[in-house]
């Protein structure tokens, strides 16, 4: 009997061509996030679940899917599963890592340019008509040669961001949870590790890409925005619950920062009151990892993963590969 398996959304179609060659694929023909109700519903006897940041894999999930063999998660960051629960379970989890590291980093460059040269403000200028021609006091920016760039968050991401800063001469602080120095970013850039509260004070561009744990909840909150230069500007691609966003449209409004620029949001798909009206905030959809081969890069991986686990292999990027231990 093939395993049956259900993605929870539409995904580019090399995973989708990869699981159908085993198993019977059935796919959320509708495309927007499946309600609590409908994805407990679709995952009842099925032996594979592909699902993404968006779904919340829970004990309730795992006593819905009555006979999951593994499930595969579409996307790097993993705080939309209870890891515990599906160890406990001996229920195997994958992520996608690695494939969306460099589209994630470029991402966080468009935001850092489009916030420091005005890049979304000076948009709206030219498309209200309001523009009168060139002026010498308009829409004047921040530099970001030479000027220092802090990253919170020295994996992979953040190590492939601090590595695209190459031709732009910065220097560059890295804090980790770990404090364990990145040997790349010190042997490449001079990169110094620093004790957080260093890396703010010190830094013209925070570029945040630390997984949400509960320790890196509200890591950034009224007091790191204080801690931080009024000139700095704050970029997030890693996960909104990092910021608190209450806190930063407070830090934006009374120029406590100078600007951010974000991809991830505390409550997707809403954004703090305010948020929207700040001329210094670039924002965008969450789209850090929407790249062609990103986003076939992890429909790829997430579906080798899946394949494995029916096989009753370890995947490729296990998040939880003690269950396989005898
Ligand atoms: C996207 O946000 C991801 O974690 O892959
Ligand atoms: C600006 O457009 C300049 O030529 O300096």
């Amino acid at each position: 009997m093939r395993p049956r398996v259900y993605v929870t959304r539409m995904i580019p179609s090399q995973g989708l061509d990869l699981l159908g060659a085993e198993c019977e694929v059935e796919v959320n023909p509708l495309d927007r996030v499946l309600a609590r109700d409908e994805l407990l519903a679709r995952v009842r006897g099925r032996h594979g679940v592909l699902g993404l940041l968006t779904d919340r894999i829970d004990a309730e999930f795992f006593d819905a899917a009555d006979c999951l063999r593994g499930y595969a998660n579409y996307a790097v960051g993993y705080d939309n599963i209870d890891l515990a629960e599906a160890t406990r379970r001996g229920v195997p989890v994958s992520n996608t890592p690695g494939v969306l590291t460099e589209a994630t980093a470029e991402c966080a460059w468009a935001l850092l340019f489009a916030v420091a040269r005005r890049v979304a403000e000076s948009d709206r200028v030219m498309r209200s008509g309001r523009w009168q021609g060139w002026g010498p006091l308009q829409l004047i920016g921040a530099d970001v040669r030479g000027r220092t760039l802090g990253i919170v968050g020295a994996g992979r991401i953040g190590t492939a961001m601090a590595l695209m800063s190459r031709g732009f001469d910065m220097k560059v602080l890295y804090a980790n949870a770990s404090g364990r120095a990145n040997a790349v970013l010190e042997a490449e850039l001079g990169a110094r590790l620093a004790p957080f509260e260093t890396l703010l004070a010190e830094s013209d561009f925070v570029s945040i890409h630390t997984p949400l744990t509960p320790e890196t909840r509200h890591l950034f909150d009224a007091r790191a925005f204080r801690a931080m230069k009024p000139t700095a500007y704050v970029i997030n691609t890693a996960r909104g619950p990092v910021i608190n966003e209450a806190d930063l449209v407070q830090a934006l409004k009374s120029g406590e920062i100078a600007g951010a620029g974000l991809d991830v949001y505390e409550f997707e798909p809403a954004t703090a009151g305010g948020l929207c009206e700040l001329e210094n905030a670039v924002l965008l959809p969450h789209v850090g990892s929407a790249t062609v081969s990103a986003r076939q890069g992890m429909s790829v991986l997430a579906a080798r993963n899946l394949l494995a686990m029916l096989r009753g292999e370890r995947p490729e990027t296990c998040l939880n590969p003690e269950v396989f231990k005898p």
